[in-house]
């Protein structure tokens, strides 16, 4: 794409900056325990392809129609991260799906034990809107920042990403049908995304009815992504996921190759990822091109 540095190059560049700010995000000064603090920093520290927060970017600038005040979208980018990474530790414990790899190491749990991975997750939670909080300091307009709170918490919380784990958690293989896993998709993986990318374009000063269009926009993208996860949890590569493959089968989890099977999950995949780019060419955000190259990368993606 003309004007714009390469999408790989765009990824890494923003990962970087991303991380950089996750490192510095609790303060030296702060007392905390420091077998918690090195729990939290493992997880957040470990990689991870830094999806959500590279979308509240490139979100921003999408709408913003260029370079976008970036030191306050990197505070909301790092707080949507931090509550990813929370539910992935938790996620990953024992009583959930019971894994043991994540972002290429040992799940947090396997190298702090489950009451320090728990409290590791419960801190990243809370300092997560903190994090978005203090985007008004950084610049943001104080209206723009509590609608992104509020959001955060609506969408994280139980009838967000939280609700979407414990219906996933609910589900049986022979009685979850079709509604039901697309109720579980849109909240545990959608969810976060449809915050990353509007919290992004309200940053970057989008209008209500372009608002509407980016939440779709983030559904159908979660959708596709979360069907991703689930194919290439079946026949994608350990070592570039960092993470067990065949997990789902293991813990007999409903997922769309389950129901679906593999050639109508890819079908839905395609369809999805359509969906989205429809809705977001329909918001007339100023410069899109980011957006669509992401949605793209994301349905062929290998980790
Ligand atoms: C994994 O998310 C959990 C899902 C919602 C599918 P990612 O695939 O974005 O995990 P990281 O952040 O790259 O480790
Ligand atoms: C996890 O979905 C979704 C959340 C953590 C909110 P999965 O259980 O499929 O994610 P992986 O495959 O363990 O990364
Ligand atoms: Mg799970
Ligand atoms: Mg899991
Ligand atoms: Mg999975």
């Amino acid at each position: 794409m003309s004007g714009q540095p390469m999408l790989a190059t765009y990824l890494a560049e923003n990962a970087a900056l991303i991380e950089a700010e996750l490192k510095r995000s609790l303060p030296e000064v702060w007392a905390v325990p420091p077998r918690l603090r090195e729990s939290m920093d493992y997880s957040l520290s470990a990689g991870g392809k830094r999806l959500r927060p590279v979308l509240v970017l490139a979100a921003a600038e999408a709408a913003r129609g260029g370079e976008s005040d970036r030191e306050a979208a990197l505070r909301v980018a790092c707080a949507v991260e931090m509550i990813h990474t929370y539910s992935l530790i938790h996620d990953d414990l024992p009583a959930m799906d019971n894994d043991d790899f994540r972002r290429g190491k040992p799940t947090n749990h396997r190298v702090f034990g489950e009451a320090m991975a728990i409290l590791a997750g419960d801190g990243l939670l809370t300092h997560a809107f903190h994090m978005a909080a203090s985007a008004r300091r950084y610049g943001a307009d104080a209206g723009v920042v509590l609608d992104i709170v509020e959001d955060l918490s609506r969408l994280s919380g139980p009838a967000g990403m939280v609700g979407g784990q414990a219906a996933d958690m609910q589900g049986e293989q022979g009685a979850t049908a079709l509604p039901e896993l697309q109720y579980i998709h849109e909240h545990k993986t959608s969810d976060l995304i449809i915050f990353s990318v509007t919290a992004g374009v309200r940053l970057g000063g989008a209008r209500a009815e372009q608002l509407a269009r980016l939440e779709q926009f983030g559904r159908k993208l979660g959708l596709a992504f979360q069907i991703q996860d689930d194919i290439l949890d079946l026949i994608g590569d350990e070592s570039k996921l960092g993470k067990k493959t065949n997990s789902d089968t293991a813990a007999g989890k409903v997922t769309y190759p389950y129901l679906v099977g593999m050639e109508e999950s890819r079908r839905l995949l395609a369809q999805f990822t359509d969906d989205a780019k429809q809705a977001l060419l329909e918001a007339r955000l100023p410069k899109p091109e980011r957006l669509v190259e992401l949605a793209d990368y994301l349905m062929n993606r290998d980790r």
